[in-house]
């Protein structure tokens, strides 16, 4: 017998005010034609004024709540996966308890960037698989739009704002790759690149800072390292890239989620793509888009799902898990 962490609950939230490739053009020497072609966007939402990442966490996690016919204080835990908390402290897993009016528990941020979710979800499987939890909120939310110099065209037409969530319990499996829930994970990180993407702002310098990026150089680490992680996470799990009903990477560009998912061998009616919609949401795309490939029909109970995701550090990660 051996604990999985499955899930019970999916949900999602986007900001009302969805802005079209189009409306860059105004501004920056750019085109919608540029934009789609080289990163498969179209459009993205942007948070309201004064609409904060912990109130985009809080709608998805009330989403996947509702979902899982679970009420608050039936989680044990909190996780949110963010770069772009409300405030430096407290974390924004906190203010989503406090939102959630959930008295009980404990709560808490992770920050991998882009591969946020996949540590955080890596994170509430460890502690699920040590009897630390129960049921446990894994929360992708994220505002990219705060972070954007708005005349840097290489990259603030790239990213968005929303918020997805993940409900995972802990249930009696047979220990064989059949069970439903997590069935494997594989992280890495490489401080070595921490000057491709970053934020030149913080603590240190007092003030936010925007979002710097040299594009050419993570696409290139990305498909790279993306493909390989998701084969150590399917050898891991004793899968097959025959046996895989769903990748559903993060969703950052289209030509690497194209090209990551031919080299696992995945055919392209396989893999969920919301990229063109969402635009990058850094941690908060995975849960988004599997939120909406389940509310579309896409994903079943008992598909078996790869997710990966890279970002700045480099972080990187990959898990398997069946629905
Ligand atoms: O989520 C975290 C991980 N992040 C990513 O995975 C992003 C990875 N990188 C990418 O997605 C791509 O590198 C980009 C979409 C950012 C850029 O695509 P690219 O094919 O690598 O283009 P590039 O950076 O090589 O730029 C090509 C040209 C340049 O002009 P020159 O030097 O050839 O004259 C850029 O200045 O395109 C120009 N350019 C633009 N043109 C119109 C850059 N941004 C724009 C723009 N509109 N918005």
């Amino acid at each position: 017998m051996t604990i999985r962490a499955v899930v019970k609950g999916v949900g999602h939230y986007l900001p009302k005010r969805v802005v079209e490739n189009s409306e860059f053009e105004v501004s920056l020497d750019t085109s919608d034609e540029w934009i789609q072609a080289r990163s498969g966007i179209k459009r993205r939402h942007f948070a309201a004024e004064g609409e904060k990442t912990s109130d985009m966490a809080i709608s998805a996690a009330q989403a996947a709540l509702s979902d899982a016919g679970f009420e608050p204080n039936d989680l044990d835990a909190v996780i949110v996966a963010t770069s772009t908390s409300d405030l430096t402290f407290p974390s924004v897993a906190t203010i989503v308890q406090s939102g959630l009016n959930m008295t009980g528990g404990f709560a808490y941020d992770i920050q991998a960037v882009c591969a946020g979710f996949v540590f955080a979800l890596s994170t509430a499987n460890a502690q699920i698989l040590s009897g630390q939890a129960e049921r446990i909120m894994v929360i992708g939310a994220e505002s990219f739009s705060r972070l954007m110099d708005w005349e840097d065209r290489s990259t603030c037409v790239l990213f968005g704002d929303g918020a997805g969530a993940v409900l995972l319990q802990a249930e009696r499996g047979k220990g064989s790759s059949d069970d439903r829930g997590i069935l494997s994970v594989d992280l890495n990180s490489d401080g070595r690149h921490k000057d491709i993407l970053y934020v030149d702002g913080g603590v240190s310098t007092g003030q936010t800072g925007y979002l710097r990026m040299q594009g050419k150089e993570v696409f290139r680490h990305a498909v790279e390292k993306l493909a390989q992680t998701a084969s150590v996470a399917m050898e891991k799990a004793g899968v097959r890239a025959e046996d895989i009903d769903w990748v559903v990477p993060h969703q950052a560009n289209i030509r690497i989620i194209n090209s990551t998912t031919k080299k696992m061998g995945v055919a392209p009616e396989k893999v969920v793509k919301t990229v063109k919609d969402h635009g990058n949401t850094s941690a908060a795309s995975i849960p988004l888009a599997l939120s909406v490939a389940k509310a579309n029909g896409q994903i079943k109970h008992n598909d078996l799902i790869v997710t990966e995701a890279i970002g700045g550090g480099l972080a990187w990660g990959a898990i398997v898990l069946r629905w």
